[in-house]
């Protein structure tokens, strides 16, 4: 097992470090202390992780999978009651608010019981032929080694998205969580290993991209590679592992925006954009980082706006009174600063938020006070760029055609929605939006496992995470044909009777 305070690798069932020795940390992103230290691996844990995924492989592919999914059920039992306990660890080590956090491990609860039942289901279709005495139908493969890797914001929710139908469908996995968030993502793993998972069948390999990321992607035994994260990224992982002609799926940055119509009921509209907007500190794929709203009630919704995000409690996420917890890192608050300074100078206007807050508890940690700009065009950086972070930019439009354009105007393409009394705008806006999520009369946050997740244009490459869509990813068709006419039967060419 791993110890508590350190942290390390899990290579064919056993724990232990990585060859070179060395480690890193992770300090609560509240209050500076250290929260673990961590095994840092190089290319040679890689290739042992790999190695055991593969002999892991050859006996878990023909594992029955609906046994595969009473593993992922047992797992999604434990996981609900140590729920707390892991929530309280998240928050210590990536900063989100325990609500939050609560709501990520549950999330990863709602995805092992979902894929558990895949285990019995996992449909492939069956079809006429177009001979006599021969029967078609198509089965979903596994492919063998799935690379996982995975971002900070939702530590333990999105390795359960990429690993649970990865391993339901009967293939094997190394894994390379975020060097922000590894000890939720070591639970997770110690959870499943609890269940019954066999050796093997999940590798975990602690460390950086650069070392640890690219020889995952580059390994030619690895077929199959997932990942989060952001775009400049995840283009070399493609580019990476077309060279090796890998499936790679890739999710990667947004820039939601939420409409608000001048029939829009305001109060839901304001308590939608101020959950959507700072929820975990704007560090969502899925945050809204844009308000689009009709020129009417422009006014309104922003003094109210602001008004509901300077009252915001900063703090320790592990206080249940805190809104909004730091930011992950001292890395990330620069960025989202330089950002608003960015906004500024190209002349949108800050209403409140914006700067650091370090003051008496907050002195050892990454705070910012959340951010809203008025009289944002939609042209300007601070409306086309991913910041991931408490900052969200009013945008004025005159109409619901402008609002579409103003929407679709960035090289983005995750989740919107649209906040309106009228049945046919909230039509016009599924149809005509171009986003893999979008949301009527709510937020755009807190998408549902059942169903398919991911974007359009930059945000991904066409793949999608839960669902059974995720299992479009994970597998691999055959199609099968038998002949039990005891005679050679040639389809396109023989005539039948
Ligand atoms: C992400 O930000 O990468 O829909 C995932 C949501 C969450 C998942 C977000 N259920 O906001």
């Amino acid at each position: 097992m791993a110890t508590q305070g350190h942290f390390q690798n899990l290579i064919g069932g056993t724990w232990r470090d990585a060859k070179g020795g060395a480690t890193f940390e992770r300090r609560n992103p509240a209050s500076g202390e250290l929260v673990a230290t961590y095994t840092s691996s190089t290319a040679g844990d890689v290739q042992d992780a790999v190695a055991a995924a593969k002999r892991a492989y050859a006996s878990w592919r023909l594992y029955p999978a609906p046994k595969r999914g009473e593993i992922l059920f047992r797992a999604a039992q434990i996981l609900a009651d140590r729920k707390e306990e892991f929530a309280r660890e998240m928050t210590e080590e990536m900063g989100k608010v325990i609500a939050e956090a609560r709501g990520d491990v549950q999330e990863a609860i709602d995805m092992a019981f979902y894929m558990a039942g895949e285990g019995r289901r996992m449909y492939g279709q069956t079809t006429p032929s177009e001979l006599r005495e021969k029967f078609n139908m198509s089965v979903r493969k596994p492919l063998g080694v799935c690379g996982v890797i995975t971002p900070w914001n939702f530590p333990m929710a999105i390795p359960s998205w990429k690993i649970l139908p990865a391993i339901i469908a009967g293939n094997t996995v190394v894994f390379k969580p975020a060097t922000n968030t590894p000890r939720s993502a070591i639970r997770f793993v110690e959870v499943l290993i609890e269940a019954g998972l066999p050796d093997g069948v999940v590798n975990v390999v602690l460390g950086t991209g650069a070392e640890v990321g690219d020889a995952i992607v580059d390994h030619p035994d690895v077929p199959l590679i997932t990942f989060t994260g952001s775009n400049a990224t995840g283009t070399k992982v493609a580019v990476r592992g077309a060279q090796h002609n890998k499936r790679v799926s890739l999710e990667l940055g947004g820039k939601n925006a939420v409409i608000v119509m001048d029939d829009a009921d305001l109060d839901l509209a304001v308590d939608g954009i101020i959950w959507s907007a700072f929820g975990t500190s704007g560090q969502r794929c899925t945050a809204a980082s844009r308000i689009v709203v009709h020129r009417a009630i422009q006014k309104e919704l922003v003094e109210r706006l602001a008004a509901r995000a300077d009252a915001m409690q900063l703090g320790d996420g592990l206080d249940e009174s805190i809104d909004v917890g730091p930011v992950v890192s001292a890395t990330q608050l620069d960025r989202i600063v330089e950002y608003v300074a960015i906004g500024t100078a190209e002349g949108a206007v800050l209403v409140t938020g914006g700067t650091r807050a370090s003051t008496g508890s907050l002195g050892g940690g990454h705070f910012l006070r959340p951010a809203i700009f008025d009289e944002v065009a939609p042209t300007m950086r601070i409306a086309q760029e991913e910041i991931f972070g408490p900052v969200s930019a009013v945008i004025p439009v005159g109409s619901l055609d402008e609002a579409i354009d103003v929407v679709n105007g960035v090289q983005y393409g995750l989740s919107a929605s649209i906040f309106t009394a009228n049945v046919n705008s909230a039509f016009r806006a599924m149809q005509d939006i171009d986003t893999g999520i979008l949301y009527v009369n709510a937020g755009t946050i807190g998408a549902e496992i059942h169903l398919p997740f991911g974007g359009t244009k930059g945000t991904g490459n066409g793949h999608r995470e839960a669902g059974t869509a995720a299992l479009d990813f994970v597998t691999e068709w055959q199609s099968l044909y038998i002949d039990f006419s005891g005679m050679l039967q040639r389809a396109q060419i023989d005539p039948v009777s």
